[in-house]
């Protein structure tokens, strides 16, 4: 299937089911593999990366029994002996792809009698690792990587018990707030993490779904607190896993951009803070409508009181789009949605900017460069400025020859691209697509009406 060719669409009409969370399913396997019992996982996402992490657990030690399901995603039920009977694994911990995979287990087994290595492909080889490290050592475990301990392979040398810490992370970052609560669940005493911006909640959400008392504060400077109580066990439940909000986005941005469309997305998670591209979406002029959201008992806007996922129908139109400018707090917020946001950028009618996006270069691939390449290969207008971005629209994209590098999320971009430029377009490396959205390019074909 090397490299995919997308054809122009006439028409987009239909209704996508979603992969089930990235984010949400990675942490419920997580959580079930030290969680003493049975848990079960209705609606996993079934993509390379969350694979990932359920080898990571079978191969601590955990049971797990998946089930393919009708609409692409998975169930499991997962039977484990706690945190306190995990194994030591036989051999290297593989993580793939998956940053999350890597970096939240590093939390899990910083708190472990045991000695583990992590590592993954070439791209995961140049995840930067030292804003863990970092943490994880000032709570006592060993940890070496490669490169003066800046890249994987990451060995862990775990602590029990771990020493609870006050961490001030200068990166917005979920994967690092994430491991750091995770091994203060093994920690004494109480295990804080301050962030500059807020990021995904969901280990906070999760956490507090199985009995850990979690709190946070959000500082009128925009900073965010979050503190838990080392030496409580998570408890095994039974959970489903919403739509991944991250995918819809692509299906967001096609709908908005094209002259002649009309989607429907079912059973979105609409996790506060998750939802940014939605908001974005809307401010440059998308037609978006989505189910309202009853109650508010956090003031997160959920009413859920900041533990379960809400969850929603969106409904997205052809949209006159206008451009926006997006600062650091922003970029931390849409962190995985800025590759499709520059494409749907492409077709607003002026310049959109997109600062402080440096982040971008550490994910998969360098998606500044490869987001800046692959739309410039189709005719838009891309600067980049050091870590800031410059879109000036509206373009007419020709279709052309576009390089994923490999990256998940350039992959489906350019893919989207495809159904809006004239012509037909090429991606290299599509393939890359089944990390988070297995049946993505059968989506792409079906809504083409
Ligand atoms: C994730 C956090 C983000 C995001 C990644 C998933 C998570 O990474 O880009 O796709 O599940 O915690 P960072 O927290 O490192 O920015």
């Amino acid at each position: 299937m090397e490299p995919r060719e997308v054809a122009a669409a006439a028409r987009l009409r239909g209704t996508i089911t979603l992969p089930g969370d990235k984010s949400v399913s990675h942490r419920a396997l997580m959580l079930a593999a030290i969680a003493r019992g049975e848990s079960r996982i209705h609606g996993a996402g079934d993509g390379a990366d969350v694979r990932s992490s359920a080898g990571i657990a079978a191969a601590l030690g955990a049971t797990l029994e998946r089930t393919a399901r009708d609409d692409g995603n998975a169930d499991y039920r997962i039977v484990s002996p706690g945190a306190d009977g995990l194994r030591q694994p036989a051999g290297t911990l593989d993580c793939g792809n998956s940053g999350t995979s890597l970096r939240l287990f590093a939390g899990i087994l910083a708190g472990l009698p045991m000695t583990a290595t992590l590592d993954g492909d070439e791209s995961l080889r140049e995840r930067p690792v030292a804003r863990i490290i970092e943490p994880l050592r000032s709570m006592g475990a060993v940890l070496h990587a490669r490169d003066d301990d800046s890249r994987p392979p990451l060995t862990v040398v775990g602590r029990t018990p771990l020493r609870g810490i006050e961490h001030i992370s200068r990166v917005p970052s979920a994967q690092v707030k994430s491991a750091v609560l995770l091994a203060g669940l093994r920690a004494e005493g109480r295990t804080s993490v301050s962030e500059p911006v807020a990021t995904r909640d969901h280990t906070e959400r999760m956490l507090r779904g199985r009995g850990v008392t979690v709190r946070r504060e959000v500082g009128a400077n925009g900073w965010v607190w979050v503190e838990l109580e080392g030496g409580v066990d998570v408890q095994a439940i039974e959970e489903r896993v919403p739509g991944d909000v991250s995918a819809a986005a692509f299906w967001l941005v096609a709908a908005a951009i094209h002259p002649d469309a009309e989607l429907t997305i079912a059973d979105v998670g609409l996790n506060p803070t998750r939802r940014a591209i939605i908001e974005i979406l809307r401010e440059m002029g998308a037609t978006l409508d989505g189910a309202p959201i009853a109650g508010d008992h956090a003031g997160d806007g959920d009413g859920d009181g900041g533990v379960g996922e809400p969850i929603g129908d969106l409904v997205v139109r052809s949209s006159e789009l206008r451009p926006v400018d997006l600062g650091p707090a922003q970029v931390a917020a849409a962190i995985d949605e800025i590759p499709i946001l520059c494409l749907a950028a492409t077709q607003a009618h002026g310049t959109t900017r997109i600062r402080g996006a440096g982040e971008l270069r550490h994910k998969e691939s360098d998606r500044i460069a490869g987001i800046a390449a692959g739309l410039s290969a189709l005719g838009a207008r891309v600067r980049v400025d050091g870590d800031d971005l410059a879109i000036d629209g509206p373009t007419r994209l020709r279709g052309g020859p576009t390089n994923s590098l490999h990256d998940h999320r350039l992959a489906m971009t350019f893919a989207v691209a495809g159904l809006v430029a004239t012509g037909r377009t090429t991606i290299a490396g599509s393939g890359s697509a089944s990390i988070s959205y297995p049946s993505f390019y059968a989506d792409l074909e079906r809504i083409r009406t």
